[in-house]
């Protein structure tokens, strides 16, 4: 009888990718997708930890799992991989004892090994070590399991920054850059089973840096590299940090004819104090400069960002600065967040906590702000042509969804013939989050 496999993916788009990974080892090792882990002999969650809300999200979703796991016996593996996993390590068999195996996000080329002997030698697996190179996907030996028009492409893993509040180089480990062969051979393959977008991945995608004998690549010639296969005909790429934004990479936004205009920059507060508490290495002055070079480049660009609220020691004044920036940008999108202690992390230490109420009153008064400006900036494309690729159906059914390049989701009525191309349209109503065309 066939074997099933059934992860359930938690955070980032590297997680997706990593999901993507662990599922091609999988059926590699000859077990197929399923829609239900009641039905699965493999149950795996791809954690996250960036934030408390992530673990207590995986931690009950791992109660839930443990249940059916508990009922189907020795018939079903439960496994945690990913952040939580090389966070918790073996503290999670103590709290979850119907748990087999937990893997961390370096070690997941080892699945399979771990598997057979959860299997066959019926061990309770650990494998949380860091200093591994980076995961090469499998791609080039599977098909895609459907039609799919986007897709993302890892170019580096791990994370070398060390901001104060930030877990990531504690459960990714350190900044390692994929080979521009792999991620060239990579790409064109699913570019060859018709990926017409790519998205290319990493904690701070700006400091790739690879070394050969013959060449030396930096961020802005990779982009130039994948610009040159046939048949892509968008690129992106997240995320970005500020203090490692080259003018190449600036440039790239002109030069570049497939790179979207779009850019993803977090800026995390509008205080100088509070960026040098966590350890950011920029001003808000030079964030600001940063942004107005990149507009100059290109005047229609589009920025999004990512801002908390609540680190510790942040007064009135500093959250007023923040406020005061994002009316000073006026970002496309903002993905905001209340601050909350990592384990392990500086910040974790330091004095000045700020309360919950307080951090959610913060977090309510710049979303209201960010949502104003958001619909605003959509509305000005009320009205006006914009160039869709068309993605697939929308999440409602009965119409298409699609992206512009400027990264907004564009629902429209047409027919499925239309999907994996870009055509133009009309938007007629913009929303805050999507727009409508006709
Ligand atoms: N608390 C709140 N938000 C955090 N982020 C990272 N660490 C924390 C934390 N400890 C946010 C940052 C980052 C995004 C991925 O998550 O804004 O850019
Ligand atoms: Fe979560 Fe960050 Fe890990 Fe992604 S890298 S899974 S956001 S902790």
């Amino acid at each position: 009888m066939e074997k099933g496999f059934y992860i359930a993916t938690m955070g980032c788009q590297m997680n997706e990718y990593d999901s993507e990974f662990l599922g091609l080892q999988l059926m590699e090792y000859g077990y197929t997708p399923v829609d239900d882990p009641e039905n699965a002999d493999v149950v795996l969650i791809n954690t996250c930890t960036v934030r408390e809300k992530a673990d207590q999200k995986a931690m009950s979703l791992l109660g839930r799992l443990s249940r059916i796991k508990a009922k189907k016996g020795e018939g079903m593996v439960l496994g945690v991989a990913g952040c939580l996993a090389q966070k918790q390590g073996k503290r999670l068999f103590h709290r979850f004892p119907e748990l087999d195996l937990v893997v961390g996000p370096r070690e997941l080329t080892e699945i399979r090994g771990i598997l057979n002997a959860v299997l066959f030698q019926k061990r309770k697996m650990i494998a949380t070590r860091l200093d591994l190179p980076p995961l090469n996907a499998s791609k080039t030996t599977h098909q895609l399991q459907e039609s799919q028009i986007c897709a993302y492409v890892s170019v580096m893993q791990g994370c070398d920054n060390f901001c104060t509040y930030c877990i990531v180089p504690y459960v990714r480990g350190r900044e390692i850059s994929r080979s521009p062969q792999d991620i060239l051979e990579e790409a064109s393959f699913l570019v060859g089973q018709g990926v017409k977008e790519i998205t290319l991945l990493g904690q701070n995608v700006n400091s790739y840096s690879w070394k050969d004998s013959s060449k030396s690549y930096n961020f802005a010639s990779l982009l130039h590299m994948l610009s040159e296969v046939d048949g892509l005909l968008r690129l992106r790429f997240t995320t970005s940090h500020p203090k490692d934004l080259s003018d190449d990479l600036i440039r790239s936004f002109k030069d570049n004819q497939i790179l979207c205009p779009h850019i993803h920059l977090p800026f995390q507060t509008g205080s100088n104090d509070i960026l040098q508490r966590m350890k950011r290495g920029y001003t808000r002055e030079h964030y600001m400069e940063l942004v107005y070079k990149l507009r100059d480049m290109v005047p229609h660009l589009a920025i999004t960002s990512d801002v908390m609220v609540g680190f510790p020691g942040e007064s009135a004044g500093d959250f007023e600065q923040t406020l005061d920036l994002m009316e000073k940008i006026r970002f496309d999108t903002l993905f905001s967040f209340k601050y909350s202690d990592r384990e392990g992390t500086v910040a974790a230490y330091m004095d000045g906590k700020i309360g919950e109420g307080e951090k959610s009153r913060r977090l309510n008064r710049l979303q209201t702000l960010q949502k104003e400006i958001t619909l605003q900036k959509n509305m000005e494309l009320e009205g006006k042509m914009v160039a869709v690729l068309v993605e697939g159906e929308s999440k409602k059914g009965g119409q298409l969804m699609g992206r512009t390049n400027t990264n907004k989701i564009v629902n429209l009525s047409s027919n499925k013939g239309l999907i994996g191309d870009i055509i133009n349209v009309i938007i007629k109503k913009a929303f805050v989050n999507s727009l409508l065309a006709e």
